[in-house]
C-alpha cells in the first residue's frame, strides 16, 4: 500500500531524549500515516500550513511531555486550531499514568481551541536515576507488540481524518 496516496497529510513532532523509546513510536506511526517525523525544533509553525493532522508525541520527564515540546505548542498559532485535529502519544516508566502526562499538553491544546482526536502511550525503557542500578524498568520496551499497537492506533488515525482531496 502506498501511505500517501490513502492517508491525511500528517506531521509528527516529537521529542524523546532518554532512549529514543518515543522515537520509535513516532517511526511506526510515520510509516503508516506517511508522516514526517520532526523535532520541535526542525518545525517552524509555517511547515503546518497543509497538514491534515498533526501528532505531538514525548518521552515523559518530571511528570510532563518535554519542556521544549511544550513551548512549541504553547507558541502554536491559534489559527491553526481551525486547520487540523491533534492526537497525542508517550512513552513512560508508567504509562498507566498517561492521563495525568498527557494533562499540560492538553490543557495548552485546549487553550487554543484544537481538537485532541486521540491519545497513544505504551511503556518505554527507564534507566532514570536509581532504576539504572537495577538495570533499569521496562527493559526492551517498546517491543514489537507496542510498536504494532502504534501502527494500529495510527491506522484509526488515518481513518479518522479525511485524505486531502
Ligand atoms: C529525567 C527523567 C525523568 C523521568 N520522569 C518520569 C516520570 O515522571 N514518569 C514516568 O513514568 N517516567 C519518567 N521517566 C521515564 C521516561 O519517560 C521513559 O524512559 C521514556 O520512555 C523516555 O522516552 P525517550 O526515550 O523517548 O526519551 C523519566 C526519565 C528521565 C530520563
Amino acid at each position: 500500500m502506498n501511505p500517501a496516496a490513502t492517508c491525511p497529510r500528517a506531521v509528527l513532532v516529537y521529542k524523546s531524549v532518554h532512549h529514543q523509546n518515543t522515537a520509535q513510536v513516532a517511526h511506526a506511526m510515520a510509516g503508516v500515516l506517511g508522516a514526517e517525523c520532526v523535532s520541535p525544533d526542525e518545525c517552524p509553525y509555517s511547515r503546518l500550513a497543509d497538514c491534515d493532522v498533526l501528532g505531538i508525541g514525548s518521552g515523559v520527564y518530571y511528570g510532563r511531555p518535554h519542556d521544549e515540546l511544550l513551548q512549541w505548542v504553547r507558541g502554536m498559532p491559534e489559527e491553526h486550531a481551525r486547520d487540523f485535529p491533534i492526537f497525542i502519544f508517550t512513552t513512560s516508566g508508567l504509562p498507566f499514568l498517561a492521563k495525568l502526562w498527557h494533562a499540560p499538553l492538553k490543557k495548552r491544546l485546549a487553550r487554543k481551541g484544537f481538537d485532541v482526536i486521540g491519545e497513544f502511550a505504551c511503556r518505554g525503557f527507564d534507566t532514570w536515576g536509581p532504576l539504572w542500578l537495577t538495570g533499569g524498568l521496562n527493559w526492551r520496551h517498546p517491543n514489537e507488540r507496542d510498536l504494532q499497537r502504534a501502527q494500529e492506533f495510527a491506522e484509526r488515525v488515518a481513518a479518522a481524518v479525511p485524505a486531502p482531496a
